[in-house]
């Protein structure tokens, strides 16, 4: 699942232990593990190859630079949702004839910016958009890729927040319009309309409904072709599990067990845009213990990371496992569960300094006595960690460090208060 461990009583990223890291670079600090992410990586990789997949890391999950390079050293290309998401690929190096562009709200300067450094595949999500992307591209002389986002009206059985593959959401064109839109611009200057993009939500941890929103992505490039148009393409889009609670998470090989079959020997190139699975088990929040309060009949773990390092918990009531990286005792958890409960444990919430009772990292949480000083680990937070965070209540930014073994390297470092205020010195 990862390579987190408690070693000697103390919670281990690699061969480094989380103390010294803290002591170095200061908390709350963003930790990655290098094996972990390239595992997660090769694993999906590996899984799907038999369709010789394209596997388009999606920047939003986890954007760093550095993270960004290994996976292209990999071999991963890249999905991106906005200008500045497609500046990091290039800073990177990325080819950009091997990134999509997705997204429902794309400006005229990013449509242009992306036809202009040669982007591999724009997904369109509506008529309005194609128009545009057909108008600008022919100005520029050039001609844009595109797959059209079809909504499968599949429901993902996810939060209602990140559920996209149903029809009441902004998502993709309603399956049933796709065939009149691709009549309607299939020989539009600038446009080479050969593709299909799905993507249903995030997480989907049960396999049927990628089983069944293929299947309907299919009969549509079946009735597509037998329309004359020349489909090159699917992109199934992303959203696989990750482990929060325990190992939930479908195994990339299990995704692929079911989806190869359905997608193999169609003469389709066949695209994928996973970021959590990849990201989020590669990542966590270390925080240090500010204050210990009573609060009412609850107990408070008042900690230095807030709703502006991890918004997950805050916004879709998300579960991350949290423990004390040094636990008294010797409380070492068995595995990493919601249902957790060690002899001598108190119940708590954790929260953050920010002013808002929506402020929590965990709640109800059975811990081993936690002090002042003491440091918590937040689980699972490499994926929609740090790329969700904010500066609010002017708290500047984290840092983050990528873990190698035994070596650990400052991938970002900790924004300063002078950070917070230069964009707004004229
Ligand atoms: N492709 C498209 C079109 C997407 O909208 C997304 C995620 C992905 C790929 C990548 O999904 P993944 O494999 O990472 O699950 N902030 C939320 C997740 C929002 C996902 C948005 N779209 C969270 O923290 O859970």
């Amino acid at each position: 699942m990862d390579h987190f461990s408690y070693h000697d009583g103390v919670l281990h990223c690699e061969s480094v232990d989380l103390p010294t890291l803290a002591d170095q670079f200061g908390t709350p600090l963003y930790v990655y593990s290098k094996k972990t992410l390239l595992d997660h990586y090769d694993r999906f990789a590996l899984a799907f190859a038999p369709l010789d997949a394209v596997i388009c890391f999606s920047v939003k999950s986890c954007h760093n630079l550095s993270i960004l390079r290994l996976l292209k050293e990999c071999g991963a290309a890249f999905d991106v949702v906005s200008g500045g998401e497609l500046k990091r690929t290039l800073e990177v190096d990325a080819d950009p004839s091997r990134i999509v562009f997705a997204g429902v709200g794309k400006t005229d300067t990013e449509i242009r910016a992306a036809l202009e450094v040669g982007i591999g595949w724009f997904n369109v999500e509506s008529e309005a958009e194609l128009d545009n992307v057909a108008t600008i591209a022919a100005k520029l002389g050039k001609v844009a890729r595109v797959a059209l986002r079809v909504n499968p009206d599949v429901d993902p059985k996810t939060h209602v927040y990140t559920t996209t593959g149903k029809r009441e959401t902004k998502f993709g064109v309603d399956l049933e319009r796709a065939r009149q839109v691709f009549k309607d611009f299939h020989s539009r200057p600038g446009l080479e309309l050969c593709g299909i993009h799905m993507h249903i939500g995030s997480p989907v941890n049960t396999i049927e409904p990628y089983v069944a929103s293929i299947g309907k992505g299919l009969t549509l490039i079946d009735e597509l072709r037998g329309d004359g148009h020349r489909i090159k393409a699917i992109n199934i889009g992303g959203g696989f599990g990750a482990h929060y609670d325990g190992g939930e998470a479908p195994p990339a090989s299990a995704y692929a067990e079911r989806i190869v079959p359905l997608l193999r020997g169609r003469g389709l190139t066949v695209l994928l845009e996973p970021g959590r699975s990849i990201a989020a088990n590669a990542g966590v929040l270390l925080t240090r213990t500010l204050y210990t309060k009573a609060s009412g009949d609850r107990q408070f773990i008042i900690v230095d990371a807030a709703i502006t390092e991890l918004i997950r918990p805050a916004l879709y009531g998300s579960f991350h496992f949290a423990w004390p990286v040094e636990p008294k005792d010797g409380a070492i958890p068995p595995d990493r569960r919601a249902d957790v409960h060690l002899a001598g444990s108190v119940l708590v919430d954790i929260v953050g300094p920010v002013c808002e009772s929506g402020d929590f990292l965990a709640k109800d949480r059975w811990l081993p006595p936690v002090s002042r000083g003491d440091f918590v680990c937040i689980f699972s937070t490499g994926a929609y960690g740090f790329t969700m965070s904010s500066q609010y209540n002017s708290r500047p930014r984290a840092a983050e460090v990528l873990v190698d073994g035994g070596a650990a390297r400052l991938i970002r470092r900790r924004e300063k208060y002078d950070d917070l205020v230069t964009a707004e010195r004229f």
